[in-house]
């Protein structure tokens, strides 16, 4: 995943902008954290392990810089891994998998002496070993390239060429043209303070910046391509935790308005994305962890308002499934981010096949939302905390009412959405979370938690799941009530605690069911039963009751990450924005 950060000017501040700008892209990956720093002197790299935000630059008189916020993939995280990544002259940042570089690696072994486990580092070899050859840097990296499987960005100095080198295929970069300054990142809000003029580099492009004038090549072809000037909106949504101490307990809380912000879609939009799910001859939903959660539960909204059936796929599995996409397919994808690997694959292979792309994502400058005929935004704001939360809710919001638009009852659609604003309006209070907080507090020691939910409460309980185990490490499954009985109820001990989701009488009868073999039950519903140990109410929210039923669950997350000492903003092992498959 990574951040990837480059400035190129006669400005001798790239130090500090290259440190401040990674720091705005740790959230893609925060294992470790490097620079290359360009000054009359030369090139020089600092490397650390552990969180930029934890970390420091010494102040110097560079540049042009290149940067990187680790996520590691391939080799541990140590300090030897960390980018940049140097052989000979070559300098390397790379974010992505290269797939076949062990192949590399092992027929290289004798000619460079590898420092690192990375393939990354194999990455520079080629690179510095087409040099070799005499030819120019944008030959070497044109034929270097070429041997890459796998979906990358990168960035490259070399010691005697002024100027950055950038290639891009499958993972996002973007520049960003100042007057005095050309910066290159994996995301605009890293460098928007400094400039909203851009260029997309698109894939199989290789771009030179050198102060602030760039070249562009289209890598196939080897020929110069121009790119026009693309103005962003200045007024990105910045994020900062105001008076919460985490991200994730302030985005949770937000969602007391942004389901309002999410219903409010431009009308055009959502009959377009509509019409073209109406005229397709199938449908598939997909997305990856808590965003395929909510494709379920957009799944159960298609089924029992519209009588429509949709085909749900985690992104990751749809390789499966490639031969049913064909030209009348639309493929709906569900992300947050709208960078995720898993996804930007699929919609690469829907292109081939002239499919249509449609998509509910967060990011609307994301690769997703470009590439999708048909984009509708969430309109959360910005989501930093790993978990999502504000945006599954997003995404439920708009899955609810493409299902009411479909039937042709969009504005009983949005009653029933504004009806259930308000409600967790009301509901998210300082005295609920403390009743949720007290209840962590009994079973922040458990190592295992079951949730079960039925019909659209199903996905709910795998993304309770999911929550639970991304920010607490408490080991934690959920399954589809009815299934219990077929299996995993013989994991139930005698203190195992059960969330259950729901309070209609075949439920209850499943959660007796648990209570019979010693398990404790925490209820999540409109109504109390005396099966429930714990009673965690939510108000109705008709056929809307998965948008409501996740919000006591992920205040639960927050509050068992916290009792067992946990960063919930940033768990081991994950990053935001995963662009690597
Ligand atoms: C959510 O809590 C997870 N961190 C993760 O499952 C996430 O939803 C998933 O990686 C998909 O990301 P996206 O929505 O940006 O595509
Ligand atoms: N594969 C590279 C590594 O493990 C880059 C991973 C990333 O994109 O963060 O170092």
């Amino acid at each position: 995943m990574c951040g990837i950060f480059g400035i190129t000017g006669t400005v001798t501040d790239a130090a500090d902008n290259v440190f401040v700008g990674l720091k705005n892209l740790e959230y893609r990956g925060y294992d470790s954290w490097g620079v290359a720093l360009r000054s009359h002197e030369g090139i020089e790299i600092t490397k650390q392990v552990g969180k930029i935000s934890d970390g420091e630059l010494a102040t110097s008189l560079a540049h042009e810089a290149v940067g990187h916020s680790r996520w590691a993939t391939h080799g541990g995280v140590t300090l030897e891994n960390s980018h940049p990544h140097r052989v000979g002259n070559v300098v390397v940042v790379h974010n992505g998998i290269f797939e076949n570089y062990l192949e590399y690696k092992t027929k290289l072994e004798d000619t460079i002496e590898f420092k690192s486990e990375t393939d990354s580092e194999v990455i520079a070899a080629l690179i510095y070993l087409e040099l070799q050859k005499g030819v120019s840097p944008e030959e070497a990296l044109t034929t270097a390239v070429q041997n890459i499987e796998g979906r990358f960005a990168i960035l490259v100095m070399f010691d005697d060429t002024p100027g950055i080198w950038a290639v891009r295929r499958g993972s996002p970069l973007i520049l960003g043209r100042g007057d005095e300054q050309t910066f290159i990142a994996s995301d605009i809000p890293a460098f928007l303070e400094k400039t909203n003029v851009v260029n997309y580099l698109d894939d199989n492009q290789m771009a030179y910046l050198y102060n602030t004038d760039v070249d562009f090549w289209d890598l196939h072809t080897g020929e110069k391509i121009t790119k026009r000037n693309i103005e962003v909106e200045w007024d990105f949504e910045s994020a900062d935790k105001g008076e919460h101490p985490h991200f994730m307990i302030k985005e949770i809380l937000e969602q007391k308005e942004t389901i309002a912000r999410a219903i409010n879609q431009e009308r055009d939009q959502v009959d377009e994305f509509i019409k073209a799910l109406k005229k397709a001859g199938g449908i598939y939903i997909i997305g990856c962890g808590t965003a395929h959660k909510a494709a379920m539960a957009t799944e159960y909204f298609f089924a029992q308002i519209a009588g429509k059936k949709v085909n749900v796929v985690a992104a990751s599995e749809m390789d499966a499934f490639k031969t049913f996409v064909r030209a009348n397919t639309a493929i709906v994808c569900i992300s947050q981010s709208g960078e995720t690997a898993d996804i930007m694959e699929v919609v690469e292979y829907a292109e081939s096949v002239d499919a249509t792309v449609l998509s509910i994502t967060n990011v609307a400058s994301s690769s997703l939302a470009r590439a999708s005929k048909v984009a509708l935004p969430v309109k959360v704001g910005p989501e930093k905390a790993v978990a999502s939360t504000k945006a599954t809710t997003g995404q439920m919001t708009i899955g609810f009412l493409l299902a009411h638009a479909y039937a042709d009852t969009f504005n009983k659609g949005l009653g029933i959405l504004l009806g259930a604003a308000a409600n967790i309006n009301d509901m998210i209070n300082p005295r609920y979370e403390e009743h949720i907080e007290s209840v962590a507090q009994e079973f922040k020691d458990n190592e295992n938690l079951f949730i079960i939910g039925r019909g659209s409460l199903y996905p709910m309980a795998l993304e309770a799941a999911i929550k639970i185990q991304e920010v607490s490490y408490i080991h934690a499954q959920g399954f589809a009530a009815g299934e219990l009985k077929h299996g995993p109820i013989a994991l139930i001990e005698k203190g195992t605690p059960c969330i259950v989701l729901g309070d209609d009488q075949e439920t209850i009868s499943n959660a007796i069911e648990l209570k019979s073999r010693g398990a404790v039950i925490i209820g999540i519903s409109t109504g109390e039963h005396e099966v429930f140990d714990h009673w965690l109410r939510v108000p109705d929210a008709e056929m809307a009751q998965p948008l409501v039923s996740v919000i006591p669950i992920q205040i639960l997350a927050y509050h068992f990450a916290l009792l067992r000492g946990h960063d919930p903003d940033m768990p081991r092992n994950l990053a935001k924005s995963v662009t690597v498959k």
